[in-house]
């Protein structure tokens, strides 16, 4: 499992799709960079999700509300209260989080100390002072590290499933005492917020306290009665809207699965008071037949139905993915109740109340959510996709089996040799292609070499031209899970590719 994850991010760095970011500065933890093929992968994604969520459905609209809220937003969400903070006890649990917070804390001391024992060392060896040399041997700093990757090896795999208690006991087994103070006592965690604050306006003094938002829904609800009244919708409808959310995680050491910077897709679907448990059941079916019909196994998916709900729910289900490391989380189906819009009525004094021609009343409507993570999703379709064949010929080959709908591109067209006058055929055929999908023309390297790389890259066709182009117009297409190739005319070629990529 570790050894698959490793292979996944790896892969993920070699072939352009994701970067940790500001690598050149040693990174940034848990931010990434989405690369040349990334980017693409993650916007036919993001238009995987729009189409099936605004275009296909009448009665559900899309919005793109900003990263800055006004603060009082987050007062009425609940987010800001420690306490209720909607970022804590939703689904990772408090005793996660403030297990995490702990083993946090235990590895910064460690870190402190080792630091100090290297500015000791500095000083008193001055030129002669060489850094890696001490740190590897010096048994005091040696026996610290020690100590942090026990911890982390130890609790980092299954810190989902560990109890407060488990961490206390075995920061005691490792140790003994904090290293700084030499202190049993371990103080109750402090508060976070896992908000990340700016501040609007240029002056000190008079700046206001912002926050970037930790998620796009808060947009939708303040949002919801604009939508509604400018777009004559009427209840049951959706408000639609993808974009960035930001929470400064305490832990987060899954690659792109936990991010600090991260996108979210997410759906409010407005409904009359007590209809919502239809409501909540019919999105949750919507919402695993939009998984499958992408094709990564149906045995890949399950539902985790929350026995414990957060304070503005009264149902609330997951949609798990099998990722390398087990089943985790990937979207969230919530019945959110009237919580927020009655929230943001008590705290804007602004009525929020959908008038109901038919019932002939006014009232707040209830919502359902839907919540994916783009990320996540791009972490779900990539690793699924990532596999090692071995071939009849006692060979492998890496194949990433994106779906087609989703690939960055749908054909690498490849000239058999760079010269006879099929590169300019092969030019050709990328200039007329390119209006419809993104395709790439590849010349380097023999043909073999050339379809692995692309195999590898996730390019659900390759176009070839060779001699028989320039005598019949013909070229060979090949296909990358079955590796089988047809000799097709060249005008055919885009209508084989667009049935498969089309949705
Ligand atoms: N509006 C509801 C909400 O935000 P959530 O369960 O906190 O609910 C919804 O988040 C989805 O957003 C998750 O299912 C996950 O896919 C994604 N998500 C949440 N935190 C994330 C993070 N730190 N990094 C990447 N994705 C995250």
């Amino acid at each position: 499992q570790d050894d698959q994850f490793k292979k996944v991010i790896s892969h993920a760095k070699e072939y352009g799709y994701v970067f940790q970011s500001s690598e050149i500065y040693d990174g940034l933890s848990a931010v990434y960079d989405y690369a040349q093929n990334g980017v693409e992968l993650k916007n036919n994604i993001r238009d995987y999700w729009w189409k099936a969520m605004v275009q296909l459905n009448d009665n559900i609209v899309g919005l793109d509300a900003a990263i800055f809220m006004h603060p009082t937003t987050w007062k009425a969400s609940g987010h800001i209260d420690a306490f209720n903070d909607p970022l804590i006890d939703n689904k990772d649990s408090k005793k996660r989080y403030r297990a995490d917070v702990l083993i946090e804390d235990y590895c910064a001391k460690i870190e402190t100390k080792i630091n100090k024992e290297i500015a000791k060392a500095e000083k008193r060896f001055g030129d002669a002072f060489n850094k890696e040399e001490f740190i590897s041997t010096n048994p005091r700093v040696v026996g610290y590290q020690e100590k942090i990757n026990t911890i982390l090896s130890r609790m980092g795999k299954s810190l989902e499933n560990e109890d407060l208690a488990d961490v206390k006991a075995l920061i005691e087994e490792l140790e003994i005492a904090d290293p700084l103070t030499g202190s049993r006592n371990w103080t109750d965690v402090k508060q976070f917020n896992l908000m990340f604050g700016t501040k609007l306006g240029a002056s000190i003094d008079t700046a206001m306290d912002l926050y970037l938002r930790p998620e796009t829904a808060q947009g939708i609800f303040v949002n919801f009665l604009n939508v509604q009244k400018t777009g004559r919708m009427k209840i049951p409808f959706g408000i639609a809207q993808t974009g960035k959310a930001f929470r400064n995680e305490i832990v987060a050491r899954q690659f792109i699965f936990r991010m600090r910077e991260f996108e979210q897709m997410e759906m409010q679907f407005f409904i009359k008071p007590g209809t919502q448990k239809e409501w909540y059941e019919q999105w949750k079916k919507t919402r695993l037949k939009w998984h499958l019909s992408l094709g990564m196994g149906e045995e890949n998916y399950r539902f985790h139905d929350h026995e414990k709900l957060a304070h503005y729910a009264d149902a609330a289900a997951d949609i798990e993915f099998k990722f390398p490391f087990g089943f985790k989380e990937l979207e969230g189906i919530h019945s959110r109740t009237d919580f927020d819009l009655g929230q943001h009525e008590k705290f804007s004094n602004k009525k929020l109340q959908y008038f109901d021609h038919e019932d002939n009343q006014s009232y707040v409507p209830y919502v359902i959510e839907t919540s994916i993570g783009l990320d996540r999703m791009f972490l779900a379709v990539f690793s699924n996709s990532l596999v090692e064949e071995e071939l009849d010929n006692n060979t492998t080959r890496t194949v990433l089996k994106l779906p087609a709908v989703l690939a960055p591109n749908k054909a690498a067209i490849l000239p058999l040799v760079k010269k006879d006058g099929l590169p300019d055929i092969a030019k050709k055929i990328v200039d007329d292609l390119k209006w419809d999908f993104n395709v790439v023309y590849d010349e380097k390297d023999a043909v073999g070499r050339r379809y692995r790389r692309q195999d590898a890259n996730g390019t659900p066709f390759c176009i070839t031209v060779d001699h028989d182009t320039l005598e019949n117009n013909t070229v060979t297409i090949r296909h990358r899970d079955t590796m089988e190739q047809k000799r097709v005319k060249i005008e055919e070629v885009r209508n084989i590719i667009k049935k498969e990529v089309d949705v």
